[in-house]
């Protein structure tokens, strides 16, 4: 029989001891930081799953090339590999560099955004919506409807609602609408992948109505390892080649280093415009820094560059699928209730189905998060009530696997932790806030505990 085990594809050569907080002294801490796990210390945390973005563990060659990093102002050559990299895969004819995702998102819709203007997204992440609206123009999102069911199987579950689309256009007319955007893979819908047949349907009605799309490319290379795994004809292309395709549609991107590039910080904008690349980097320059950095370092521009192309790795991605999916069905097969099927960067409990008997307004998500780091000492986070308020429509926990950081030995330890609070899930009670801010309250929050279940 062959072996079938899908091991990490890399050795360890510099460790980085994790100690946690003990069990005991977890429940003070927490209590400490008002119930809210972004105000927990990380030394005080074992295992953190609160975001994959800016945690992968880099490789030997990308701290080879940090080491090459030109720290010339002008016409470095890190930027040049930077921009050779990113051509070859994106294909753009302009890349400007930034410090992460959000300030491509910034230059974006300030250059192309005006009031009253539209911007379709499947399901914009909340810097895109914030940077959409702060340009005046409004955020909407058209999920396909069985990405609103958490339990509900499909295979690109992060696909845009086509018809739904054309409609808004139709009724709102093209010059509303500056462009359409496709986040790949989805996040704040569960992580999940867009076919390429909904990625050229999408370009075909943008075409059709002369709107640019763009690709908010964060996740870039695990969803198109999910297209080779799961979309006909796809099969025996390279991760690469399915990349060059995706963005081949595309009449630009926006970027977040800090996720499929593999490296600790670092963001791009691309786009196939000669005119708004000009608009871009006069903007650029206002806040970011010149064109040949962009806020970054040389070093980091050496970094993403080899990052990018690691990303792609067909052994690379085979792992990192597998070992989400392998948190997801451990947890799932006990009954579990998470976002199915497992996505490419985390896995989403369903902290409504988890715990029915603490109403949303108690925040059921807030309170999984918090038994889950008493518990084991893990950190995750709350995307639900507590994040949207009363426009959350779902209480969902992710648990983000930063790249290439965790073993298989610490997803069990996971999956243990997880099936402990589910099986004394009964005895967990809802939050209140004491204190709140009057924009994103999630992350400065402070709660306290329920003093009554609601049953
Ligand atoms: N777009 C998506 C889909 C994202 O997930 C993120 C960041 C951004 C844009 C913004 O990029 O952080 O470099 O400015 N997501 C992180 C997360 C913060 O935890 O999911 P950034």
């Amino acid at each position: 029989m062959p072996v079938r085990t899908i091991i990490e594809p890399f050795r360890i050569k510099s460790v980085e001891p994790i100690y946690g907080a003990l069990s005991t002294e977890r429940r003070r801490l927490l209590e400490a930081a008002g119930y809210n796990l972004f105000l927990v210390p990380s030394e005080a945390i074992l295992i953190d799953l609160l975001t994959d973005s800016g945690t992968a563990a880099m490789s030997t060659d990308q701290w080879a090339a940090v080491m090459r990093g030109d720290e010339s102002y002008a016409g470095s050559p890190s930027f040049t590999r930077f921009r050779d990299a990113i051509q070859s895969i994106f294909g753009f004819r302009h890349v400007i560099p930034t410090h992460q995702g959000r300030a491509a998102e910034r230059i974006l819709f300030s250059v192309m955004c005006k009031k009253g203007d539209i911007v379709p997204n499947n399901t914009h992440f909340d810097t895109t919506r914030a940077n959409c609206e702060y340009a005046g123009a409004e955020a909407l999102d058209l999920p396909i409807p069985e990405a609103k069911e958490p339990s509900r199987m499909h295979p690109f579950k992060g696909n845009m609602d086509t018809a739904g689309l054309a409609e808004v256009i139709e009724r709102h007319g093209a010059k509303k609408i500056p462009l359409v955007m496709l986040t790949i893979t989805n996040n704040s819908g569960g992580g999940q992948p867009v076919s390429m047949e909904n990625i050229r349907s999408v370009k075909e009605i943008c075409k059709k109505h002369g709107i640019p799309l763009y690709i908010d490319a964060c996740r870039f290379a695990e969803n198109a390892y999910f297209i080779k795994l799961r979309e006909p004809g796809y099969a025996d292309k390279r991760p690469r080649e399915i990349a060059r395709e995706i963005f081949s549609h595309a009449d630009g991107c926006t970027m977040s280093a800090k996720k499929d590039g593999m490296a600790n910080i670092g963001g791009f904008l691309c786009t196939n415009d000669d005119l708004l690349a000009q608009q871009e980097k006069d903007l650029l320059i206002l806040t970011e820094g010149f064109p040949t950095y962009g806020g970054l370092a040389g070093r980091d521009l050496e970094a993403i560059a080899v990052g990018l192309n690691e990303a792609l790795e067909e052994e690379y991605l085979k792992y990192r699928i597998a070992s989400t999916a392998f948190l997801g069905n451990h947890i799932g097969s006990e009954g579990v209730p998470i976002v199915q099927p497992p996505g490419g960067h985390a896995i989403y409990l369903d902290a409504r189905a988890f715990l029915p008997h603490i109403p949303p307004s108690q925040f059921p998500g807030v309170a999984l998060a918090n038994e889950l780091y008493l518990e084991g000492g893990i950190r995750s986070v709350e995307i639900g009530t507590l994040m949207f308020g009363e426009h959350a429509t779902m209480d969902l926990v992710r648990l983000a696997i930063p790249r290439r950081v965790y073993t298989q030995s610490h997803i069990e330890y996971v999956v243990e932790v997880i099936l402990e609070v589910w099986r004394r899930r009964e005895q967990i009670r809802g939050y209140a806030i004491l204190h709140q801010a009057k924009f994103l309250r999630h992350f400065t929050a402070r709660l306290q505990p329920s003093p009554l279940n609601t049953l």
